[in-house]
């Protein structure tokens, strides 16, 4: 099998500690962000923006190393694995930051992250020199079927939600409107419990595939469905963790526009929800992207050209991100 490619003898690709390097790095990117930006209020001169976009791009480009390396670098599974969690770096660091505010810890986020980075690449990196991948375990199907039933009750939830955030380009107002007739529905005493059990249940089979599929190498369009789903994973579980643990239940606030958007604040000025920007943008985009991957699977097992199905993968991905851009504008204050 082509995919599982890693062996001994051929030794450790060089890039194998890239990923984990670079997500060492990633508060820092933000603090960079953050000293170009300024306080709200700070006049942001056109050196400053360019500067501060290209800083965003250098954090969004972090999982996306993530991606590269987990597709082209011969790495032990531990490594491998390592580079997948790369790319849910930009909502780890969110879920750090709201634990660390639970547990009222004096130690600033960037050391715990540094910490946390190097103890998992020196544990990864043990025995990289003798680790070979598995082949890929065959008989996933049920596991397969079950996610994928599952995403039709996940999925309904998760377009009325970002057809929710795009009403924000309208301003709140807009926003508020639907949300409120959508929570009928999503808050009802009978449907939120099933609905976050369908997403439970969403993360618990998506990392039990992913641990399967990553101890080997694959093609792109698999690669990309496995790091998409290792960040929807971590996305979903540290979001849930924000709106019913930190926001509904410890701090008692609801969670409605001004959470969503960090005000009076906003996302861009203030240091903490600067991290906020890549988590959203890209569980938009890695979450429609996720889909749109699990459908050329199945379109191609029922029939579809392989280019035909390539082809609306290619546009659906590009269209993800135009959707996650256009929702991350309006939060950030765009109007239409
Ligand atoms: C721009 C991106 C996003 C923002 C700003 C956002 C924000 C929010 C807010 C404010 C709530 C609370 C809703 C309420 O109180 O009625 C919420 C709930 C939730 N979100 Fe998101 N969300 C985003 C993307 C996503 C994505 C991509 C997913 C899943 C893939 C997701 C899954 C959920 C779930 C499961 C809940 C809990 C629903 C419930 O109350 O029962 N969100 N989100």
């Amino acid at each position: 099998m082509k995919a599982a490619t890693y062996s001994a003898s051929r030794g450790v690709d060089p890039f194998v500690f890239a990923p984990p390097l670079a997500a060492v790095t990633y508060p820092f990117l933000l603090m960079l962000f953050h000293a170009l930006v300024g306080a709200p209020g700070t006049a942001v001169s056109g050196a400053a923006v360019l500067g501060a976009t290209l800083v965003l791009a250098c954090a969004c480009a972090i999982p996306a190393l993530g991606i590269v390396v987990a597709w082209r670098s011969r790495l032990t599974p531990a490594m491998r694995r390592l580079a997948y969690a790369t790319v849910a770096a930009p909502s780890l660091y969110v879920f750090l930051g709201v634990v660390q505010a639970l547990v009222g810890s004096p130690i600033p986020d960037p050391w715990v992250w540094c910490a946390l980075w190097l103890a998992a690449a020196l544990w990864a990196s043990r025995g990289a020199s003798q680790d070979a991948a598995p082949p890929a375990r065959p008989g996933l199907g049920r596991w397969r079927l079950a996610h994928g039933a599952s995403a039709v009750i996940v999925c309904l939830y998760v377009l009325f939600h970002l057809g929710n955030h795009l009403m924000g380009l309208g301003g709140p107002e807009a926003h508020a409107v639907v949300m409120e007739t959508g929570r009928t529905v999503y808050r009802a005493r009978i449907v939120e419990p099933i609905l976050v059990l369908a997403f439970l249940f969403q993360v618990g089979s998506g990392l039990y595939l992913a641990w399967h599929w990553s101890a080997a190498r694959h093609g792109f369009l698999r690669t990309f469905q496995i790091a998409s789903g290792v960040f929807l994973s971590i996305f979903i579980v540290g979001h849930m963790n924000s709106v019913f643990i930190y926001a509904r239940t410890y701090l008692g606030i609801p969670t409605d526009w001004d959470f969503a958007t960090g005000a009076p604040a906003g996302l861009i000025h203030d240091p903490w929800n600067v991290r906020l920007l890549p988590h959203y943008a890209l569980g938009v985009f890695f979450g429609l992207g996720h889909l749109v991957a699990g459908l050329r699977v199945v379109l191609e097992a029922h029939g579809m050209g392989r280019r035909a199905a390539n082809r609306l993968w290619g546009a659906g991905v590009a269209g993800s991100a135009v959707i996650a851009v256009a929702i991350i504008a309006g939060m950030c204050g765009l109007r239409i």
